[in-house]
């Protein structure tokens, strides 16, 4: 039998079997099984063909829980290929000595352009206008007609200053806005003024979201949350569904009490065609594009692969989420 690391990679990486592509980098040091149905596999499938497995390469949609690590007992690393890791149970892999890996970094700027995209498309009724032309409703030019918000000079709040928030703050000074921005503290250098998230609610005409979802921040935007905002105010979530309370977004969409929304995230993903979110009033809705560009899901199945390898090799890589596991996994081995 070999004594080549087994691995299950989730689903095809980018650039596929291609020499030099992630794939052919882990097929030099390990057996891969490449689960390549476009859907992710079930949490059956998941267990049994993870199960004589040294390391996982996951999605964001694949549970990494308790039950799993059970069923894998030789796993020693889960690369996790997106720089959320809310759907890995962190503790657990520690605890039994799991080296558990993000992508930090590379998606950085294609998500700061998806949160951009929606304020844009938001704020100027894109969708609504594409949608009328499409429809036979373009009548002649009307001084009332689709009219939007202001972008150039208008004030940005970004919740949560990490990288991508600060990429969305800094492309704001290109478009003359104010920033302000609240979180855990200040952070150093960051192109905004820090303030209370209840001041920053209260001042600014685009409120994008860039916390993690945690227990603490799950549906922190509730409908206290949206009351705060500016009747004129548009809201912006490119991080994870679980942090908005769907039903307080939907009243404060339907009731006016804010002027639009854009999300890239929702719960559950995929959110049903026949969801009432959808229906709601001034929305712009994606399927989850933030890092959907060629270059980033490359780089993110790189980093994800280099993550692998180092763990597998009793190494700390840059992108290790609880470096403290290898000591762990060295003591259980
Ligand atoms: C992430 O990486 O967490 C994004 O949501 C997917 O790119």
């Amino acid at each position: 039998m070999s004594d080549r690391h087994r691995l299950f990679i989730s689903r095809m990486l980018p650039g596929g079997e291609a020499p030099g592509a992630p794939l052919a980098v882990l097929r030099a040091h390990a057996d891969i099984d490449v689960w390549e149905a476009g859907s992710p596999p079930t949490t059956e499938v998941l267990r049994a063909r993870a199960a004589g497995c040294d390391g996982l390469l996951t999605m964001l949609t694949e549970r990494v829980d308790r039950a799993l690590l059970d069923a894998i007992p030789r796993l020693r690393v889960v690369a996790n290929m997106a720089v959320g890791y809310d759907n890995v149970d962190v503790p657990a892999c520690t605890a039994r000595g799991v080296l558990v890996t993000n992508t930090p970094g590379v998606l950085t700027e294609a998500t700061a352009d998806m949160a951009w995209a929606l304020l844009l498309a938001a704020a100027r009724r894109l969708p609504e206008g594409d949608r009328a032309l499409r429809g036979g409703e373009w009548g002649p030019w009307h001084p009332t007609w689709l009219l939007g918000h202001r972008v150039s000079g208008a004030t940005l709040g970004i919740v949560g200053p990490g990288r991508i928030g600060r990429a969305v703050a800094q492309r704001a000074q290109g478009f003359g806005m104010r920033v302000l921005y609240s979180g855990r503290r200040p952070v150093t250098d960051f192109p905004g003024a820090f303030v209370p998230l209840d001041d920053l609610l209260a001042r600014s005409e685009y409120v994008s979201m860039h916390v993690p979802l945690t227990p603490e921040t799950e549906r922190m935007c509730d409908a206290a949350f949206f009351a705060s905002m500016r009747p004129d105010a548009i809201f912006v979530n490119t991080t994870r569904g679980g942090v908005v309370d769907q039903a307080a977004l939907l009243e404060a969409l339907r009731s006016g009490q804010i002027a639009g929304a854009g999300l890239d995230v929702m719960t559950p993903e995929p959110i049903p065609a026949d969801d009432p979110l959808l229906a709601a009033p001034h929305l712009v809705v994606a399927p989850h594009l933030g890092s959907a560009t060629l270059e980033t899901r490359t780089a993110m199945a790189h980093l994800a692969v280099e993550g692998l390898l180092a763990g597998l090799e009793g190494r700390v890589p840059s992108n290790a989420v609880n470096p403290e596991a290898l000591a762990a996994g060295r003591r259980r081995a």
